[in-house]
């Protein structure tokens, strides 16, 4: 039996340059789509999933995400003065209970393999996730949580996938495939942002993880790869060059690229849409009628 996935790891240090102004004094994963910023959505998937540990790696002007995922007592008592309670519950009922949060800096912006690298210390020796903020999944079962289920039977790594246009290669990492069963695929390789030309195929990484905590040791002896980075994509090649199993998971779900503009805009048009006290009005809106 494949060991319970209790930690999950948050990169939360990046600048949000794509969406600047908006991101100049505010973090990217503080965006809101509808009502709800994009990293309590992901916060709330892995929940669902039974993580228990929630950790943060940070940087600097992103203390906004500490401060949302604390108690506002202001705010909290002036609701209860006023008899509002549901909004009570929109500020903390989603909140993981105190001791549960773990934040800690990424110092330099050396890139994702870098920001899991800094959260070694509190994982430890044992299997974690990792979900990526601006991967945001409509779904009607949490992405992570088919995942966990997907790997307790497979045991070793796992990364959510999904097929990407061919001429989008060189936006993610893409899977090299051994075998697959249409949900299931074993991989036997992954490639950071491949051109085209060069990709082994077009099913691309999602940014969801499950991960075994040998890619520490592979993190930390990796030199730089695409873009000058510390890329988690060449620590992930070196663990299947290992002989770990390695699988990638066609999820349930629907995902958008929030870290770009038009996939953002795209995601607040859906989840608008599958909010019941919202369709009509957004609907008559699409349809031209309002
Ligand atoms: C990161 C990973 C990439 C993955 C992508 C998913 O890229 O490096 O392998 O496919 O997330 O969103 P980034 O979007 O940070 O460039």
């Amino acid at each position: 039996m494949a060991q319970r996935i209790r930690k999950a790891i948050f990169p939360v240090g990046g600048l949000g340059t794509r969406f600047l102004p908006a991101t100049k004094a505010m973090p990217k994963e503080m965006l809101p789509v509808v009502d709800k910023p994009l990293i309590q959505y992901a916060v709330e998937e892995a929940q669902a999933a039974g993580i228990e540990e929630f950790i943060f790696v940070t940087g600097r002007s992103k203390t906004a995400i500490e401060d949302h995922f604390d108690h506002s007592y202001e705010l909290e008592t002036t609701l209860r003065e006023r008899g509002k309670e549901t909004q009570i519950a929109a500020v903390n009922s989603w909140m993981p209970r105190p001791g549960q949060i773990a934040y800690t800096r990424q110092q330099v912006p050396l890139g994702l393999g870098h920001a899991v690298w800094c959260a070694r210390n509190l994982i430890g020796d044992e299997p974690f996730a990792v979900l990526l903020a601006d991967d945001l999944i409509l779904a009607e079962r949490s992405c992570l949580k088919q995942m966990v289920e997907a790997q307790s039977a497979t045991g070793g790594n796992m990364v959510a996938v999904m097929e990407v246009p061919h001429e989008h290669t060189n936006r993610y990492g893409i899977v090299d495939v051994a075998r697959d069963d249409g949900r299931l695929v074993d991989v036997k390789g992954v490639v950071e942002k491949p051109d085209p030309a060069a990709a082994p195929s077009n099913l691309s990484i999602i940014g969801r993880y499950i991960l075994q905590p040998e890619v520490f040791d592979r993190l930390e002896r990796i030199g730089r790869g695409a873009g000058g980075e510390i890329q988690l994509t060449d620590a992930l090649a070196e663990l299947i060059r290992g002989g770990k199993p390695f699988h990638g998971l066609r999820f349930d779900g629907k995902r958008f690229d929030c870290g770009d503009k038009v996939g953002f805009l795209e995601a607040n048009i859906a989840f608008a849409l599958a909010r019941p006290d919202m369709t009509e009005a957004v609907r008559k809106i699409l349809d031209g009628q309002s």
